[in-house]
């Protein structure tokens, strides 16, 4: 009987240390006792492999490159690394055309590298987030070579195939996104396929249900492996409309790749779409895991249905409309954070990624780009919700897309040249100090390295207190400390001023004002200070000479003041 108490004793131990250890993982502790789950407070980090850090000199990027340069992006103040994709692949779409989902493309290595890379990542509580190509495969999948092989295989209903209008019509007038017809006629079986994106990307058909198995068990797959969530790809593309009725035409004209402007009635953001999230959702809550969505979404309404109704949808659907504000304007910016901050669940904020323009060159204004990339990292890491920088971007890289036609390796870039020059420009490699090819490869770097390398590098702007590296690292440093940065509400301020962006983040009593100078002007901006039942502000962090006096704070241009305020 003692025995068997003891036993009981011991198990229930046990059992309250691993509730306690599953805790800690799950969530992170503000000072009133409220917890957090972890990828509210975490600044995430998006790196696109090929270009990152290449280990074994071949001039692609890798794994074993990504684990090397770990140390670095935790001291940077990053808690979660996405990594764009890095399944086997024919390469296409630069691993967006995935061939097997359960490995490692040899081009940057092996599962052990994974496993490795993972294990590393843990030592340094850095979660790993991969990118899960949701919408299509690639042709060389082992599904959609049996798919096409007959009418009668088992994968055939994997992807969606159909009868043309006649001879040499395809079924209906969708255009793919990356040009041309959205159908491609296969001759062994006589009948087209569908693809948004290349020919190379057929759509994977969500309406079978062995699909969805399948899909599902991916995710299962890779969370027992250390991965702590995904990066949902082109989610908007999940459904088509079963009676593929043709698409309206926008307006007059062609677009770069000379087709006609449709509006994706019948082949987008179909109401489906959510059932497949909220069924992904339900796995990812099995691994405390975290989902972040590629959502293009018109308005924040739209937003609001990727959270799911009770937020049982995506944690962190990304809010492209930030990215869509595309000048220094305080109305516009107020215009949208206040719309994300009344959205239905937490902010995401991304200011620039694989497939857009780098933020130097959308804000910069050519002679004061490094002060405003400054400003641009005061404003996404310091408001409400979770930041994801793009690689480079700390150190102020520059977007450079090639000159030449037959120099670009994104074949959107070559179908629609000059008009659409492609997306090689922001995936240029990361510039980690002055050496050849900017030290991160011996080899030939796939993508040409910008000369900006010798001026804009992780080594040097290590050495120079007033670097756009060292100010990020300083903000992040701050948000990982501040419980107003963290947890607190977010308040506009001065809302009149058409040249400075000031709002307050307040946490039960404690608060942070931020006002950001967009304009190339020296201004002077209100603090609302005594309105908001302030005394005085301190500095915590500002760029130039700024200065506070009484309600005001003086700004040079394009300059950045985040203060602590006192009742
Ligand atoms: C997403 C990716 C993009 C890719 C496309 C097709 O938009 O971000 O890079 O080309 O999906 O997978």
């Amino acid at each position: 009987m003692k025995k068997t108490l003891r036993w009981v004793a011991v198990l229930w131990v046990l059992s309250c240390l691993s509730w306690l250890a599953a805790f800690a993982q799950t969530s992170s502790h503000a000072a009133d006792g409220e917890s957090h789950p972890w990828w509210q407070h975490a600044v995430f980090y998006e790196i696109y492999p090929r270009s990152f850090a290449d280990s074994n000199n071949d001039g692609v990027g890798d794994l074993k490159g990504i684990a090397s340069k770990l140390d670095y992006l935790k001291d940077l103040g990053v808690d979660a690394i996405w990594i764009s994709p890095c399944f086997p692949s024919p390469q296409v779409d630069f691993g967006y055309d995935v061939s097997d989902y359960e490995n490692i493309d040899p081009m940057y290595g092996t599962l052990a590298d994974f496993d490795f890379l993972a294990s590393e990542a843990k030592k340094r509580d850095i979660h790993i987030i991969l990118d899960f190509v949701v919408n299509h495969t690639s042709d060389q999948h082992k599904w959609f070579l049996d798919s096409k092989s007959s009418r009668i295989s088992p994968y055939r209903d994997w992807y969606i195939w159909r009868d043309g209008k006649g001879p040499g019509q395809p079924p209906n007038n969708w255009v793919s996104t990356f040009g041309g017809s959205a159908w491609k006629f296969d001759s062994t079986t006589d009948q087209y396929y569908y693809h948004f994106f290349y020919p190379e990307q057929p759509d994977l058909n969500w309406r079978n249900p062995a699909v969805k198995g399948a899909m599902f068990d991916v995710t299962r797959w890779w969370y027992k492996r250390g991965v702590s969530g995904f990066r949902l790809d082109a989610v908007d593309t999940l459904f088509e409309d079963p009676n593929l009725q043709d698409n309206p035409i926008n307006h007059p004209g062609k677009n770069a790749f000379g087709d006609p402007f449709e509006q994706n009635k019948y082949n987008t953001k179909l109401p489906e779409v959510h059932d497949i999230l909220r069924g992904l959702r339900q796995v990812a809550n099995e691994y405390d895991a975290v989902l972040i969505g590629e959502t293009w979404t018109a308005d924040v309404a739209e937003l609001n249905q990727y959270y799911g109704k009770g937020n049982n949808e995506l944690q962190l659907p990304m809010d492209f409309l930030f990215t869509m504000v595309n000048k220094l304007s305080p109305a516009e910016f107020r215009k949208q954070i206040a719309a994300v901050d009344a959205a239905s669940g937490w902010p995401t904020f991304v200011i620039s990624n694989h497939d857009i323009v780098r933020s130097y060159d959308r804000y910069g204004d050519g002679k004061h780009n490094d002060q405003i990339a400054k400003l641009m990292a005061a404003l996404y890491l310091t408001l409400r919700g979770t930041p994801i920088i793009y690689y480079g971007e700390e150190i102020g890289m520059k977007t450079t897309p090639p000159t030449r036609q037959e120099d670009v390796k994104d074949p959107i870039g070559r179908k629609g040249w000059p008009k659409e020059k492609g997306r090689d420009g922001e995936r240029t490699p990361m510039q980690w100090d002055s050496s050849e090819n900017a030290g991160f490869s011996q080899g030939t770097p796939w993508l040409p390295v910008p000369p900006t390398y010798k001026t804009h590098n992780v080594a040097d702007e290590s050495k120079d207190p007033d670097s756009v590296l060292e100010f990020y690292r300083k903000v992040l440093n701050m948000r990982h400390t501040n419980e107003a940065l963290l947890d607190g509400s977010y308040k506009a301020i001065n809302e009149s001023d058409a040249n400075v962006l000031s709002y307050l983040r307040v946490y039960r009593g404690q608060a942070v004002v931020v006002s950001l100078n967009m304009s190339g002007m020296p201004q002077t901006a209100d603090l609302d200070l005594k309105a908001n039942g302030f005394k005085s502000a301190r500095s915590l962090l500002a760029t130039g000479k700024s200065e506070v006096r009484g309600e005001e704070v003086s700004l040079e241009p394009y300059g950045v003041f985040i203060g602590e305020l006192t009742k």
